[in-house]
């Protein structure tokens, strides 16, 4: 996580720095800071909190920061509570080199021991003002340039970093590295742009590197850049990218969060998501990933699903996918269980992983390990050229457009309409699904984006969401309801109210209620219960039937035309109907809402909820 931002060229360099750190902020937003260099020396200023106190405390300062360079970063505190002291940027002992860190450097304590003998001392509790003070140390003991002794010290570092460094005396030159973390470098005639991914640059320039792991660069005013392997210093071709992003897509627009132009935006992405792979025309399904690879697929005799948070929602409901449509057994992981098990899994084995952003660390952990004990990994993956992306041995895009709001909702839909795409595309391949079946499922998925409309559009749903969120926004504990495809809808649903309201929320298969659960029920429980007709209906109105019978209140999400459960139910949001196959594509659209709703009700910041941020690249 951290959000890491640099500037070298002939612009001023504080507006780049302070607008770059607000479109990073959601890789996290405790405290931030910049560090601007000049002849002269540098101007230093971090705080607690996000940019915009940041911002605040330096406009209060009212002399105009001058200076070409700067390095800035907004955290997301691992090593030391948020605070000022443990802001970056960090300073050496000698007040000479400045540094900003994203990642975490497992072996920064036997490394401090080292210092303090050598009479290092440290103001802060973080893991980068040891790396600074390493380099320090390294480069006065031995007498070298600063690249030299940053290249040797990394050499020296367990862990993930993405860096970049200055030292005071020469501010016209910027060194940045990359191990685990994500590091883009914008590049424009005679100036740098570096920043976690290139959003904060794409005004500037179209033009971008991404650094390899192991790579670093020395980025000198009006010069070439200097690529080189950290390892043997050995010199690399750079590869220019030309970037593709619509700044539309990374504007909140007429929205007061991204996460709600993002749950608007459902419609949209489903069909990107769909474009070109769905031909409706020809009732086929094109998938070059899963094509090149058409034996794999067919010989599979099991398959393992690996991700996190909603990504692993999505995860189960592929298992249920695959398992009904394409007869495939599926397993489904916790990426952060499943790469320190020991998994028994070989040259055989498909696995799968499944990540929005593509660099969530404990992903990229299991996929680097799955692949190194010979399995074949396919990816699901939104952001391209991202880590996981890049690392895959085959994989498919979501195309759901970069996701802003920390809270993940088109990403997720985006998941699942791939998942579909994917057992489709197998139960062809092995016969496990009749014609007709096949060709009702294609129709309707053409359909989803008029259906998702029909929730998102229409007054009367929307009404009655907010109708409910009035009722319940101060409640202290909500249950979540569904059974099979709709199970793991019901946690996604409980995991989006914990995330932005900070109301305790749990998801439940509708029958385990009965084994411990339904103690939690009286009055005051609120239980969100998924009673669309495909799938269980006549048992989970037995299941509401048990929760009214203990006085819970139920809010319904059930199928227009619905009858049974919207008499027994307290609160009722109606839904089209559509196969069981494709429902939480529909059925998760009015948990989001309902979250939405409540944290804003709440008062809270949707799109920066507490503790959390879009990205976990740290274990
Ligand atoms: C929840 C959320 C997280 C992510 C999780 C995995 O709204 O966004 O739970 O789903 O951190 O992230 P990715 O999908 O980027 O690997």
């Amino acid at each position: 996580m951290c959000g890491i931002i640099g500037y070298l060229g002939d612009r001023q360099a504080y507006p780049i720095l302070i607008n770059g750190l607000k479109k990073l902020e959601y890789r996290g937003y405790d405290s931030s800071g910049i560090a601007i260099f000049c002849k002269n020396g540098y101007s230093l200023y971090k705080t607690k909190g996000k940019v915009d106190e940041l911002e605040k405390k330096i406009s209060s300062y009212k002399k105009k920061i001058k200076g070409t360079t700067g390095i800035g970063h907004t955290r997301w505190a691992t090593h030391g509570v948020p605070n000022d002291l443990n802001a970056h940027p960090h300073v050496s002992n000698s007040s000479e080199l400045i540094m900003i860190h994203n990642g975490i450097i497992e072996n920064y304590h036997a490394i401090k021991v080292i210092l303090l003998e050598n009479g290092f001392t440290f103001k802060s509790k973080t893991d980068t003002e040891v790396l600074v003070n390493l380099i320090e140390y390294i480069k006065k003991e031995n007498k070298l340039s600063l690249e030299e002794a940053v290249r040797i010290s990394l050499n020296e570092i367990i862990g993930a970093y993405s860096i970049a460094i200055v030292d005071k005396s020469q501010p016209e030159t910027i060194i940045i590295a990359k191990l685990g973390s994500p590091l883009a470098l914008g590049i424009n005639k005679k100036e740098f742009f570096i920043a976690s991914d290139p959003i904060p640059f794409i005004n500037y320039t179209k033009n971008a590197i991404y650094l390899k792991d192991g790579e670093m660069a020395i980025l000198r005013k009006n010069k070439e850049l200097d690529l080189r392997k950290i390892r043997d210093n050995y010199k690399l071709s750079p590869i220019i990218n030309k970037l593709k992003i619509n700044l539309k897509e990374i504007e909140k627009g007429e929205y007061k969060y991204f996460m709600l132009k993002e749950i608007y935006e459902q419609p949209k992405t489903i069909s990107y998501t769909l474009r070109g792979r769905l031909i409706i025309s020809d009732k086929i399904i094109c998938v070059n990933g899963i094509e090149i690879n058409k034996d794999i697929f067919i010989n599979a005799k099991s398959i393992t699903i690996v991700a996190c948070g909603t990504s692993w929602h999505a995860a189960l409901i592929g298992e249920y996918l695959l398992e009904q449509l394409a007869r495939i057994p599926v397993e489904v992981e916790y990426a952060s269980e499943f790469r320190y098990r020991n998994p028994i899994i070989d040259k055989n084995d498909l696995i799968i992983v499944i990540s929005q952003s593509g660099e969530t660390a404990d992903t990229l952990a299991a996929l680097k390990l799955a692949k190194k004990k010979g399995a074949f990994v396919f990816g699901i993956c939104n952001v391209v050229g991202s880590s996981i992306a890049r690392n895959v041995n085959a994989g498919i895009y979501t195309h759901a457009g970069p996701e802003i709001g920390v809270a993940s909702t088109k990403a997720f839909t985006a998941q699942i309409a791939v998942l579909i795409l994917l057992s489709l595309k197998l139960a062809k391949y092995r016969s496990t699904v009749n014609e007709n079946k096949y060709h009702s499922l294609l129709n309707e998925l053409t359909n989803i984006p008029k259906k998702m409309d029909n929730i998102l559009k229409i007054d009367r749903h929307i009404h009655i969401i907010k109708n409910i969120s009035k009722v319940f926004h101060n409640v202290n504990n909500f249950l979540y309801l569904g059974r099979g495809i709709n199970f793991p809808v019901a946690l996604e649903g409980a995991l989006k109210l914990k995330e932005i309201s900070y109301i305790h929320a749990e998801g439940y298969p509708a029958a385990e209620m009965k084994h411990g659960p339904i103690a939690l029920v009286d009055e005051n429980m609120p239980v969100v219960i998924i009673a669309t007709k495909k799938g269980c209906y006549e048992k989970i109105i037995g299941n509401i039937q048990e929760i009214k019978a203990r006085k819970g209140k139920i809010i319904a999400i059930v199928n227009e035309g619905d009858i049974q459960a919207s008499i027994m139910s307290d609160y009722v949001i109606k839904i089209p109907e559509i196969s069981e196959e494709l429902s939480p594509l529909l059925t998760v659209i009015p948990l989001q809402l309902l979250a939405y709703q409540i944290a804003c009700i709440r008062g809270k910041n949707v799109d920066q909820p507490r503790n959390l941020a879009k990205s976990v690249t740290v274990e």
